[in-house]
């Protein structure tokens, strides 16, 4: 077997130690061309000698001789540099796994997509902010999207290649994150660490706060529209605490069809890595006798307004889901940095699309000129908040 050659941006995340664990198991299936990494160097550099890759490239670029000296010995290039990360997404690799986190991971996945690789695509801002340019440069270059997002993974799965005609509704479930059962006035007191402790799933910190607020399924309802081409209309949010079904799709005869597994990255990353195949993920076996029981519930729009936030900005189009991404994200990071309070990030969303009246992207410069503007709208916002 000639083995896929794979190149993984945001190698040192979550996401992307757990596509290296996937990779590192079947070395005569995967060679590894290209990682990279924002700041964390050291885990970089381990990665980049163990794999043998081709070319590191480091988005600090302070970090960049260290991460040389770290690599001196081995025949990995280490680069840094919105080039090198634009080769690294559309060099030599046939399939791209997708695992920056944030808006950041938008231009090297478009020149993956552009180059016409396969994209393993887990970063979901991606999609959000520039959904429509990157499925027309899909259909233009032959690349395929491949989910990783479970719930996205889950759908792909139960399509079976099934186009929406045959769909009455795609169904993504949600685990309701840590505060499902909170009040709102619970809610204003949580902390970061409150908020990234998720009750199933082990994330990094931006999605696990996304989780929390829902703001997480609120940007999944919209990678959704993008990947199955089903209105906001057909995408139904149902929370199922103990994220054991990882989605469902209804049919239009009625019949449900929905994929189950244990809450572990590794079993989405590996479908997308081995696909049309499937690949042992060591990952520990569903025991339904132990779960015994799966519940679900209608989510509360009330309680968790990014929900409502995501779906308007889904149905406006246009600017509104950059704009809800770029102040969710400057939100986050400031909510993360203990500058706002928990409440705060779905307000500064909801005020940050209120002001904005931009038109419709047209090219990848748009959506950063759209997102840039947006960033420092919600910074303002934060300090009125503040004040
Ligand atoms: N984690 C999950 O289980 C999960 C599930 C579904 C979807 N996703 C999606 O997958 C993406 C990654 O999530 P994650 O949880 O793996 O995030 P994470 O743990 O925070 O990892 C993010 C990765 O991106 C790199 N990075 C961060 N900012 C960057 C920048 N400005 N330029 C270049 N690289 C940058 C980080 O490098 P450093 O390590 O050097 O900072 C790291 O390698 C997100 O879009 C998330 O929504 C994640």
């Amino acid at each position: 077997m000639t083995p896929r050659k794979v190149s993984i941006l945001g190698a040192t995340g979550s996401v992307g130690t757990s596509t290296l664990d996937l990779v590192e198991r079947y070395p005569d299936r995967f060679e590894v061309i290209a990682l990279t990494a924002a700041r964390n160097v050291e885990a970089l550099a381990d990665a980049a000698r163990r794999t043998s890759a081709k070319l590191a490239v480091i988005d600090d670029p302070s970090l960049l001789e260290e991460l040389r000296s770290r690599l001196v010995d081995t025949g990995c290039r280490a680069e840094t540099g919105r080039d090198a990360l634009a080769e690294a997404a559309s060099g030599d690799a046939e399939l791209v796994v997708a695992a920056i986190v944030g808006c950041a991971g938008l231009e090297p996945a478009m020149a993956a997509v552009e180059a016409g690789k396969t994209l393993a695509l887990a970063n979901k801002e991606a999609l959000v902010t520039a959904g429509d340019l990157m499925t027309g440069a899909a259909a233009r270059s032959g690349s395929v999207i491949l989910p990783v997002d479970s719930e996205h993974n889950a759908i792909f799965q139960c399509l079976a290649g099934n186009d929406c005609k045959q769909v009455s509704k795609l169904i993504l479930t949600a685990s309701g994150g840590p505060f499902r059962t909170k009040s709102v006035q619970e809610m204003a007191s949580m902390d970061a660490r409150a908020a990234v402790a998720h009750p199933n799933w082990s994330m990094g910190a931006k999605i696990s706060v996304d989780s929390a607020t829902m703001m997480n399924k609120g940007l999944e309802l919209i990678e959704a529209h993008h990947l199955f081409g089903c209105p906001s209309g057909q995408i139904d949010i149902l929370v199922h605490p103990q994220s054991v079904v990882h989605s469902m799709v209804e049919f239009i005869d009625g019949s449900v069809i929905a994929q189950l597994g244990s809450p572990d990255m590794r079993i989405p990353i590996a479908f997308a890595l081995s696909y049309p195949d499937r690949v042992d993920t060591g990952v520990e076996r569903l025991d339904l006798s132990k779960v015994a029981t799966l519940t679900f519930e209608s989510p509360d729009p009330e309680r968790f307004p990014a929900l409502r936030l995501a779906r308007a900005a889904l149905e406006e189009g246009g600017s509104a889901p950059v704009v809800l991404n770029a102040a969710n994200e400057e939100a986050v990071t400031a909510f993360l940095g203990g500058r706002i309070g928990f409440l705060d990030i779905a307000r500064t969303v909801e005020e940050a699309m209120a002001r904005t009246s931009a038109s419709a992207p047209r090219s990848i410069a748009d959506v950063i000129d759209i997102d840039r503007s947006a960033r420092a709208l919600a910074q303002h916002l934060m300090t009125e908040l503040a004040a």
